[in-house]
């Protein structure tokens, strides 16, 4: 570290994840007396370990705050059409408020088509084209749980979004897609000036620089170096990587998409891996969840 360098602030994710669910177990007491009980179906196809480990955290943090949760997990040689009817079930299920089809599926299984099949008032993931394009006019209602994880944790941090340049390293639907769309929103919550970056950009670290915000979602770990961070920039990791770690029992570790600890010397504030955009994620689920019950009622 140089000697004049201050070190960034790390943003607790798992802190400001706690605080949102005691609002949430609140909020989730107070629909139990109404007579409104928030469910969540969860379905996983196959058995990914990466997958299994997420489904199951977002089963416990169900639990944690009191929302119902629906266990499907299916083998991974399920048919298109076995998973179909499990969603149109689904669908027509009162006590289900959110279905959440864990990704990736199976590559035999047509990802679009079953995003398509999940009734767009339970799509707690956002995921659905009705959502997207609710999203991209300004109308959005479920947006998608990542995104809202990223906004969410600048905006708890103080970060001035409004007239802020945020980079976005990664263009996926799941992240750089609405997070983009999130930021560029005539709302206190965007007024952002937004830069999307991905695999087939000339010189990602020329935009990077540039970056007052900069959030790393593409999923290559350890890619974004101290050089190509602006010295205190607020730097957002939404990669989740496993990388082998033969001292550990598990056989591996978790790193982002940012070299922690050179950036974290460059920046003002900083994500951890893990620890930073993951329990928040979870968060905005059960938030989400909550959100689909009260205008499913
Ligand atoms: N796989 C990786 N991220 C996500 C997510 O946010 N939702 C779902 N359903 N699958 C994922």
């Amino acid at each position: 570290m140089h000697p004049l360098s201050m070190s960034a602030k790390i943003i607790d994710g798992r802190h400001i994840a706690e605080q949102i669910k005691t609002r949430i177990r609140a909020k989730v007491q107070q629909l139990a007396e109404t007579g409104l009980n928030p469910g969540l179906a969860v379905i996983l196809v196959g058995e990914d370990p990466a997958s299994i480990s997420y489904v199951t955290a977002k089963q416990k943090a169900c639990q944690e705050v009191g929302i119902r949760s629906f266990d499907h997990r299916l083998p991974a040689s399920t048919t298109q059409k076995q998973l179909m009817a499990l969603i149109a079930e689904l669908n027509h299920n009162h006590q289900v408020h959110g279905i959440l089809v864990q990704l990736p599926l199976p590559s035999h299984i047509d990802t679009h088509a079953v995003i398509e099949a999940i009734d767009p008032n339970k799509d707690v993931d956002g995921f659905h084209p009705i959502n997207v394009g609710r999203l991209v006019i300004g109308q959005g209602r479920l947006l998608p749980c990542t995104p809202r994880a990223v906004v969410e944790l600048l905006i708890s941090s103080q970060v001035e979004l409004e007239g802020a340049h945020v980079v976005i390293v990664g263009r996926s639907n799941i992240v750089g897609r609405p997070l983009a769309n999130m930021l560029l929103q005539k709302a206190k919550t965007g007024n952002a000036t937004v830069t999307v970056c991905h695999s087939r950009t000339k010189d990602i670290s020329v935009h990077t620089r540039q970056a007052d915000i900069l959030v790393a979602a593409m999923g290559s770990p350890n890619t974004i170096t101290a050089d190509m961070v602006r010295p205190g920039a607020v730097v957002i990791d939404v990669g989740v990587n496993r990388i082998p770690d033969p001292g550990r029992k598990s056989g591996y570790r978790l790193v982002g998409d940012v070299d922690f600890e050179a950036v974290k010397e460059v920046a003002s504030m900083i994500t951890p891996v893990p620890g930073g955009v993951g329990p928040m994620t979870i968060a905005m689920l059960l938030a989400n969840t909550v959100l689909a019950a009260t205008f499913q009622q």
